[in-house]
C-alpha cells in the first residue's frame, strides 16, 4: 500500500490558487493514500469569524471538496485535507477524507488550539473511516497532544494517523513517534511550511512533514522550507501486531479499571 504527504506553503485567502497548486502536484500520482495540511486551502490565522465565515465550506458540495473528489476519482487516491468547514450555523475545523469510489468523510477537530477557540466549533467525535484499503484514523494538529484520541481511534481499528497539521510548536512530530510505538499505527503528519503576518500575530509553521512507522521509525520526512511530496510503500498489516513482546500484546495488556480519571472532566 502506498502512503504519502503533501506539505504546502498556501497562501492565506487564496483558495482556487491554494486548491489548485495542491491539484497539479498530485496529478502525478495514483493508487495512494496522501495526507494534506490542515485548512491547506485558506492559510490558518483568521482574524476573526467573520472573515473565517466567508472562507468556509460546505461538505461535501463546497468548491475544495468538490475538486478533490474529482482529483480522488481521476487519479484513484484517497485524500485527506483540512479546510473549514460550514456545517449547521457553525464552522468547524475539519479534515474531509475523500475517495476514488465517491466517499466523503468529515473529522471536526476535537481538541483546538490557542485563538482557534474563539471563532471554530469544537468537534465531538472521532473517526475512523474505512478508504484506500485501510482504516484511516483522523486526527487534526493539536491533537497529537491527547494522547487519548490516538489510542481511542486505534482501539477502534485504525491502521493510520491521517494527520493534516499546521504545527507551530516544536515537539509535534516527536510525539507523533510516540503516538505510533503506544498504539502500534502508521502516522502520516501532513504539515504546512512558512510564516503568516495578521495584524499583530506572526506565527511560523515548523514543515517536518513525516510518515512513521508502528515502532516509531521515521520512514520518510521533509525539511522545514521546501513543499514536499512523499509517497512510500508500507505493508498495512504489520499495524494489526500489537504484540511487543510475545507476551505483551499493548491492548489486551490494557487495565481499563485503573484508568477512570481519564474519562473524568477536570477543570
Ligand atoms: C494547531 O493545532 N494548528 C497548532
Amino acid at each position: 500500500m502506498r502512503i504519502g504527504f503533501l506539505q504546502l506553503r498556501p497562501r492565506f485567502g487564496a483558495v482556487k490558487e491554494n486548491v489548485r497548486k495542491a491539484a497539479a502536484l498530485l496529478d502525478k500520482m495514483s493508487d495512494a493514500i496522501i495526507v494534506l495540511p490542515e485548512l491547506f486551502n485558506t492559510g490558518y490565522l483568521f482574524r476573526n469569524g467573520s472573515e473565517l465565515a466567508e472562507l468556509a465550506e460546505r461538505v461535501p458540495d463546497g468548491y475544495t471538496t468538490v475538486e478533490m473528489q474529482k482529483l480522488a476519482k481521476r487519479r484513484k487516491l484517497t485524500l485527506v485535507f483540512g479546510l473549514a468547514q460550514k456545517h449547521k450555523g457553525a464552522v468547524y475545523n475539519s479534515a474531509v477524507c475523500v475517495t476514488a469510489s465517491g466517499k466523503v468523510e468529515a473529522y471536526q477537530k476535537a481538541h483546538l488550539f490557542d485563538r482557534e477557540k474563539l471563532f471554530f466549533a469544537r468537534g465531538k467525535t472521532l473517526k475512523v473511516v474505512p478508504a484506500g484499503g485501510a482504516k484511516l484514523g483522523l486526527m487534526i494538529c493539536f491533537d497529537w497532544i491527547f494522547p487519548e484520541a490516538a489510542r481511542s481511534l486505534a482501539l477502534q481499528g485504525a491502521q493510520i494517523l491521517c494527520h493534516p497539521a499546521n504545527l507551530v510548536l516544536p515537539y509535534g512530530q516527536e510525539a507523533m513517534r510516540t503516538r505510533c510505538i503506544e498504539n502500534r499505527v502508521f502516522a502520516v503528519t501532513a504539515n504546512r511550511i512558512g510564516s503568516e503576518r495578521r495584524g499583530t500575530i506572526c506565527l511560523t509553521f515548523t514543515g517536518g512533514s513525516q510518515i512513521v512507522s508502528p515502532t516509531g521509525e521515521v520512514l520518510a520526512s521533509a525539511s522545514d522550507r521546501s513543499e514536499s511530496l512523499r509517497v512510500i510503500d508500507v505493508d498495512i498489516g504489520v499495524a494489526n501486531d500489537k504484540n511487543v513482546s510475545p507476551n505483551n500484546d499493548i491492548f489486551a495488556d490494557r487495565s481499563p479499571s485503573l484508568y477512570g480519571a481519564l474519562v473524568r472532566k477536570r477543570r
